[in-house]
């Protein structure tokens, strides 16, 4: 098999999944798949049985893109009809991820070689699905679904030390730009038992470090719960459960909702000490009329209100976030917002975006002119203009700055390292991560390091990571 993904964490964690039920490594597997399947490599991508494209829709025309990956395969398919063979069981071609659950059915109509459009919602359903399409069938499942709980990804514990685990799916949040409500659905917690159980078992058998807890607004965790549960109650509940075990781990989240986010988990984040000290934390724009149109339920105000809190309970924690610069309707006045917030912050990291007009968003259609209303046409062009490129390298310019002022702040100190890897640029040397997430490199052997914590000293600020001995 073979499966290409595009895309967030999420993305990455569906595809593991799919993964270990190819290898059959899931007790998942369906009446008839009695044998399991291996990755082939590059070269062999045209002998795979199962090839499956992953993919996301957040930014950009990502439609047109799987179009053009598409193409090798549905040369493949066709030319097996040629042969004779119409029943399209040569090898299994199926879509997944954000651009299946948007385009559904039309994605099928307009490439009709793809044999399964398959929303991310029922990845835990790919044995059935292969199945179906052994006996020839074609189909689109999008349909919204209850996501079963009660499996675990394929973790290869030879190779990693960090692992991601989704608490909560999809989002119920309505900012006026973002597909995911659109592709990932209604929020969906998972019970605290299946969390706890997923994290030991990738502790205690097969030796992970880390674990990322995954959610698009993981603040809402345990609000569709009965009883309702939160997400402070979980760090709590998963911190105390972890120091029970032997060996040490740490345990990071993302993505927090400045509209959602609790006092409770600054506190949980400053005192628990299995919990790292980072804040992802989105902005997306400083000013408070874009704010308010990307109905994002907050203020530049209330959004530093949280900072100062943060940085009250946990002074050395790394804040980052995201931004998004030429939004509908953004004035330089406004833009000019965006700046001042960061130069308030001084963001450890920032990941910064052109806005880019997504398919049935509600702000698809405005335009900058006339940005409150929806009259306007929508818009679809990803090019983006001057102002806006303009924009993104002034917001990237800062980042730099502050990054560089936030790795600074490491000069001299020792500090907790946990080794993930060799330097890729130099293989003398490994790499690890602070508690903040600040990528570290020193000399050492991988070999003996790899998943240890080493205690380092730094003695070289860069912008994104720091050198130590
Ligand atoms: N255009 C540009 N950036 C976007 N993001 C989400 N939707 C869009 C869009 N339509 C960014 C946000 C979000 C991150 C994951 O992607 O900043 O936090
Ligand atoms: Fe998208 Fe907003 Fe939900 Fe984040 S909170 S996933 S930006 S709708
Ligand atoms: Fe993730 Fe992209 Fe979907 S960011 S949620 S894969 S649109």
């Amino acid at each position: 098999y073979a499966i290409q993904t595009n895309g967030c964490q999420m993305n990455v964690a569906d595809s593991e999944r799919l993964e270990g039920i190819l290898q059959n490594e899931l007790g998942l597997q369906p009446i008839n798949m009695d044998e399991s399947y291996r990755p082939v490599n590059k070269v062999e991508l045209n002998t795979a049985d199962v090839i499956i494209f992953n993919t996301c829709s957040i930014r950009d025309h990502a439609e047109q893109k799987l179009y053009d990956a598409l193409g090798p395969f549905r040369a493949r398919k066709r030319q097996k009809q040629v042969e004779g063979d119409t029943s399209n069981s040569d090898f299994a071609l199926i879509v997944t991820g954000c651009v299946a659950q948007q385009e559904g059915l039309r994605l099928l109509q307009k490439i009709p070689e793809i044999d399964v459009v398959l929303g991310p919602q029922y990845v835990p359903y790919l044995s059935e699905v292969l199945t179906k399409i052994e006996w020839g069938y074609q189909f689109c499942l999008t349909e919204p679904t209850i996501i079963i709980d009660n499996y675990k990804t394929n973790y290869d514990g030879s190779t990693s030390i960090r692992a991601w685990v989704n608490v909560i799916y999809g989002c119920n949040e309505h900012c006026t730009y973002c597909v995911v409500p659109a592709t990932r659905g209604m929020e969906q917690s998972r019970s605290m038992e299946s969390i706890l159980e997923e994290c030991l078992d990738l502790i205690n058998n097969r030796g992970y470090k880390e674990v990322t807890l995954l959610g698009q607004n993981i603040d809402a965790y345990g609000r569709d719960m009965v009883p309702k549960r939160s997400f402070a109650d979980l760090l709590h509940y998963l911190n105390s459960n972890l120091s029970s075990i032997t060996s040490k781990c740490r345990l990071r989240y993302v993505t927090s909702h400045p509209r959602y986010f609790s006092d409770r988990v600054i506190d949980a984040v400053s005192t628990l000490p299995s919990v790292c000290e980072c804040f992802h934390m989105p902005f997306q724009a400083g000013d408070n009329d874009v704010l308010r149109r990307m109905r994002r339920g907050y203020t530049y105000e209330s959004y530093m209100k949280i900072i100062h809190k943060i940085r009250t309970a946990s002074p050395d924690a790394a804040i980052t976030a995201d931004v998004i610069v030429g939004f509908p309707g953004e004035t330089e006045e406004a833009f000019q917002r965006t700046l001042d917030l960061m130069d308030e912050v001084k963001f450890d990291n920032l990941n910064s975006f052109a806005y880019s007009a997504r398919p049935n968003t509600e702000a698809a259609t405005w335009t900058n002119d006339d940005a409150t209303t929806t009259t306007s046409t929508t818009a679809t062009s990803t090019t983006i203009d001057l102002t806006t490129a303009e924009r993104l390298a002034r917001v990237q310019e800062l980042a730099v700055r502050n990054g560089l002022e936030r790795s600074q702040r490491y000069l001299g100190r020792v500090i907790e390292v946990l080794v993930e890897d060799k330097n890729p640029r130099n293989n003398g040397q490994v790499m690890g991560r602070t508690r903040q997430g600040r990528q570290v490199f020193f000399d050492g052997s991988i070999d003996e390091l790899k998943g240890e914590f080493v205690n380092v000293e730094i003695i070289e600020a860069r912008t994104w990571s720091l050198m130590g001995r």
